[in-house]
């Protein structure tokens, strides 16, 4: 293997930065030749890949975003995509990649896979925490205290004004950020997609609130919830209290940005170093995680496949500290 390719794809998440730095360097150490491939797989179908000296990712560990950019592409879902993708490697004699994602990211590897073959690895780069393989994604911690930051803030307004906020986080398809943050605030509901969430429970814990007098409450709900996200969540609600004090409060892409918090740049340097160890042993198509605090190496197919179940003894957790 002489030159390792590496790419960010799908949403930006903190400590991609951190991750492509551990490539070069790791590439560059063992007399590897690396290139950065810009936007993702749509750079990928246009040949926009360029080689990275070590210096080039130089103070770069506790930048948020990617220096490569990101992009989610079409065309890369269709045949003639990823052909015109193959092409644009094999023209400049890439003969291993490193692909820093989500689940998109991974889906797009299998297809790539069932007909082309050049060795690749994959670091679970997402903000949202929903991949089979490792317990924390590049940028979720990152992501988390962010939400909490900010939640802690709308707190005192609620508290100082007896209201109820609605504070709706990332997540698509899951509601890790969601219960991470709505239990380190202390949220009275948490609303996931991952669990069937019922308006009328939200109801009897604000009924049941005000009873005792506590007129403030934090909802948390996930973007992804089949509740239909915060907007819907208050309208319900003032539907049927009719004069109840709501605010509602989406905290949208900041939960993105920033700079990586210590753990994600640790995560992203130990996965994107033990991403291209692994291809340099013949490893292939496994995206790195890291289970137990120790690598772990996953087939892109079961990592599609498989979803992250979320913890029983966290959901119950929940309903009790919150009570
Ligand atoms: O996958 C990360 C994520 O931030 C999700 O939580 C969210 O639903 C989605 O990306 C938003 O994507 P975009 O920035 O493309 O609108």
């Amino acid at each position: 293997m002489k030159n390792i390719a590496v790419l960010t794809s799908g949403g930006d998440s903190p400590g991609m930065n951190a991750c492509i730095r551990a490539v070069v360097r790791t590439c560059k150490y063992n007399g590897i030749n690396a290139f950065g491939i810009m936007r993702g797989y749509q750079g990928m179908i246009e040949g926009d890949i360029k080689e990275l000296q070590s210096m080039d990712v130089s103070n770069i560990i506790q930048r948020g975003g990617t220096i490569l950019k990101t992009a989610r592409s079409k065309e890369f879902r269709t045949p003639e995509g990823r052909e015109k993708a193959y092409q644009s490697l094999i023209k400049h004699n890439i003969d291993g990649l490193v692909l820093i994602g989500g689940d998109g990211t991974c889906r797009g590897a299998v297809e790539f896979f069932k007909t082309y073959n050049i060795p690749a690895m994959a670091t679970p780069g997402t903000i949202d925490n929903d991949l089979a393989g490792s317990d924390y994604t590049i940028g979720f911690d990152t992501a988390i205290n962010t939400a909490v930051e900010a939640i802690d803030k709308i707190r005192d307004t609620a508290d100082s004004h007896d209201r109820i906020f609605i504070v709706e986080v990332m997540g698509r398809d899951a509601g890790y950020i969601a219960l991470h943050s709505g239990l380190a605030c202390g949220a009275e509901n948490i609303l996931i997609p991952e669990r069937r969430d019922t308006m009328q429970e939200v109801i009897k814990r604000i009924a049941d609130n005000t009873k005792r007098k506590k007129l403030m409450s934090i909802i948390v709900v996930a973007e992804g919830d089949e509740l239909g996200g915060a907007m819907h969540v208050d309208k319900y609600l003032k539907e049927y209290f009719g004069n109840i004090d709501t605010r509602v409060s989406i905290l949208g892409h900041i939960q993105r940005g920033g700079s990586p918090s210590c753990a994600d740049r640790i995560l992203a340097s130990r996965t994107g170093y033990a991403a291209v160890m692994g291809l340099l042993q013949g490893r292939s198509q496994e995206m790195v995680g890291v289970i137990n605090d120790q690598i772990a190496y996953t087939p892109f197919t079961e990592v599609v496949k498989l979803r992250l179940p979320m913890k029983d003894d966290m959901m119950e957790m929940i309903k009790v500290l919150s009570s």
